[in-house]
């Protein structure tokens, strides 16, 4: 059993490619993103090309293939199908690239290989792609596989320190992309653009304001007493849905909420800390689910740091890296009618007044109707 496709042989794993396998699974990220034991050593690599992986060609619940060089035979990375179940002609794909083999697009190369085969030979009716959130390496592979990301799952057993949650997509015979031609999410795609942002750390941003410097931070632990008083503040009572009355499990679930979102690249949310390292503000940018080229902006600033200039400088930070890094277009304010002291802040970070939005705001039992504002990235100084 092999498949030649796209410059690479796929074929069974033979006892003579443990060393490679050893070598591979050291890589932090298939540490991180997959299932191998960890620490991974040499009796795992050869247990899982000696038992392992004969055993799942042999009963027919896998087909794991070591993924090589079609001319130089160099093993460049593990694909194949696992849980194959043959009543609902289903089965799920994996993949790892060793590390001396990234930047080739192999996985999706590879996952095209397999899952023409799988369709074909199998007669499979569908595949399905499961990642941790977060893991943007192994969605932008899938996604230019052909396939479609439909939604979230909650993980049966998340990986400490990981998230709970996990990515799901299917692929269905017709809609695999031919080899050798680019397909989905392509490299300088806006999907190919966002996965380079929000699969790395959260990013640091500055802004000055006089003598001070702000940092933008993610949001952490040390940040919860501070988001509990802010959020208690009558004025962010009045002006914003918080929970009334508010209490640390809040703080603790927005900070999970900050996590989250940036792991799926749904939000980028900043913590906004002074020269201690103490947070004054936080500044959330949420990208619209129906536009990716549209987002919106939320935030709050502690009672103490308000009418400095603090929140604008913050803004106008947040604004700058939506249009340069993440490619925005547009992106919205909006607060209740009569919260002069937010609109002023978004002006001054240069959001532009364009009317009131008719209940366009819940605000706890009821709609309330909105002020809107917008900066596009046209306004930016040097378009
Ligand atoms: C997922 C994985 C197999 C992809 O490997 P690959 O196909 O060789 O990927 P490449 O190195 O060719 O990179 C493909 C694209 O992903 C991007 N990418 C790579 N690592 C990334 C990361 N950590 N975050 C975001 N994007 C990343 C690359 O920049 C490239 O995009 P571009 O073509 O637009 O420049 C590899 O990252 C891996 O082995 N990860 C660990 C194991 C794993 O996660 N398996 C899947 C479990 S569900």
């Amino acid at each position: 059993m092999q498949i030649t496709e796209d410059g690479l042989l796929l074929r069974p794993w033979r006892p003579t490619d443990a060393d490679d396998v050893l070598r591979a699974c050291q890589a932090p990220d298939i540490q991180r993103w997959t299932a191998v034991p960890r620490p991974y050593l040499p009796e795992h690599a050869h247990g899982f090309v000696t038992d392992r992986a004969p055993r799942g060609w042999k009963d027919g619940t896998s087909t794991p293939f070591a993924v090589c060089d079609a001319g130089s035979g160099e093993l460049l990375g593990s694909c194949g199908l696992v849980s194959i179940d043959h009543t609902l002609r289903s089965g799920e794909i994996g993949y790892w690239t060793a590390p001396w083999a990234r930047g080739r697009n192999l996985a999706a190369r590879a996952t095209r290989a397999v899952a023409r085969w799988a369709f074909d030979r199998l007669e499979l009716r569908r595949i399905i792609w499961q990642a941790e959130l977060g893991n943007h390496a192994s969605r932008l592979a899938a996604l230019r596989a052909g396939f479609r990301v439909e939604g979230r799952l909650r993980l049966a057993a998340p990986a400490p320190g990981g998230s709970a949650e996990g990515w799901i997509g299917s692929l269905l015979p017709g809609e695999v992309p031919e080899p050798g031609t680019p397909g989905p999410a392509g490299p300088g795609t806006l999907e190919a653009r966002r996965a380079a942002v929000f699969g790395r750390p959260h990013p640091e941003l500055f802004a000055t304001v006089g003598p001070v410097e702000l940092r933008l931070r993610a949001m952490d632990e040390r940040d919860m007493d501070a988001l509990v008083t802010t959020s208690r503040d009558p004025e962010t009572i009045r002006w914003t849905s918080v929970p009334d009355p508010y209490e640390r499990s809040h703080a603790e679930a927005y900070l999970a909420y900050h996590r989250t979102s940036w792991a799926d690249g749904s939000a980028a949310c900043f913590a906004v800390a002074d020269a201690d390292d103490a947070y004054v503000a936080n500044v959330d940018l949420r990208i619209a689910r129906m536009d990716p080229l549209l987002a919106d902006v939320g935030f709050l600033a502690a009672p103490h740091a308000r009418g400095r200039g603090y929140l604008s400088a913050a803004l106008g930070a947040l604004t700058t890296w939506g249009f340069t890094t993440l490619g925005l277009a547009r992106i919205e304010w909006r607060a209740n009618v009569g919260n002069v002291a937010s609109r002023r802040a978004a002006e001054k970070a240069g959001f532009r007044y364009e009317g009131v939005s008719r209940a366009a705001i819940q605000y706890r039992d009821h709609r309330v109707d909105a002020w809107l504002a917008a900066v596009t990235a046209t306004d930016l100084p040097d378009h």
